[in-house]
């Protein structure tokens, strides 16, 4: 962990406390954006993601995850409003929807090929408690060595923030951390494409 954080009060945040936080920030907020969507925002073709696992971060209501199985793509859902919203496990595909947080995904190390998360990780991050370097390390815990997250929006003010570099720095032997221009009708909002890097034979 990152020696700033330990300064932080918040970062004691409980996942409980999390969970409550994120339900009465996000819930009004749950889209469904299907595999178009993904492939604009992300700069992504489904295609390259056929016969591939995929995890989704923050899936909502889970369009995207239906429809690229329907594909081919061995998509797992991520939404921690499973837990507290049986709603919404009328929508979500009951296969590989896991109820969790991003902070602490729920799988083992180098599990995934790819990882996508659309208006979840980071918007919905808590800045002050640490967050971001958890869900990081976690991103590229899970990802397979050669694999790539894509997560869109980053906003300015994390992209030019001090936690971000020294996130990417911390990072740096493990992953590639960069930012992309994804949307070229809105140059503000960029994607942060994360390449985990491939392990070195003898290592
Ligand atoms: C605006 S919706 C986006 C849903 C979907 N990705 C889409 O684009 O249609 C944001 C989702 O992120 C989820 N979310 C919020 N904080 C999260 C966290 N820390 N870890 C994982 N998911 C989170 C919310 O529950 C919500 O379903």
């Amino acid at each position: 962990m990152l020696n700033f954080f330990d300064k932080d009060p918040l970062v004691e945040t409980s996942e409980l406390s999390n969970i409550d936080r994120m339900d009465a920030v996000s819930a009004a907020h749950i889209s469904d954006r299907g595999v178009e969507s993904y492939e604009e925002h992300l700069g992504i073709s489904i295609k390259d993601f056929i016969g591939k696992s995929v995890l989704d971060i923050g899936s909502g209501f889970g369009r995207f995850v239906r429809e690229a199985r329907e594909q081919g793509v061995k998509v797992t859902a991520l939404e921690p409003n499973l837990i507290i919203k049986e709603k919404l496990r009328d929508y979500h595909p009951k296969e590989d929807s896991v109820a969790g947080l991003a902070q602490n995904l729920p799988f083992k190390d180098n599990s995934f090929d790819a990882i996508t998360s659309i208006f979840a990780v980071p918007v919905y991050l808590e800045t002050s408690a640490g967050e971001y370097d958890r869900t990081f390390r976690e991103i590229v815990r899970t990802l397979k060595p050669g694999g790539t997250a894509y997560l869109w929006p980053i906003f300015e003010k994390l992209m030019t923030s001090k936690q971000f570099n020294l996130i990417r720095e911390a990072l740096a032997d493990q992953a590639e951390i960069e930012l992309r221009i994804t949307r070229k009708d809105d140059e503000r909002f960029k994607c942060i494409v994360v390449t985990k890097k491939k392990e070195i034979e003898g290592n």
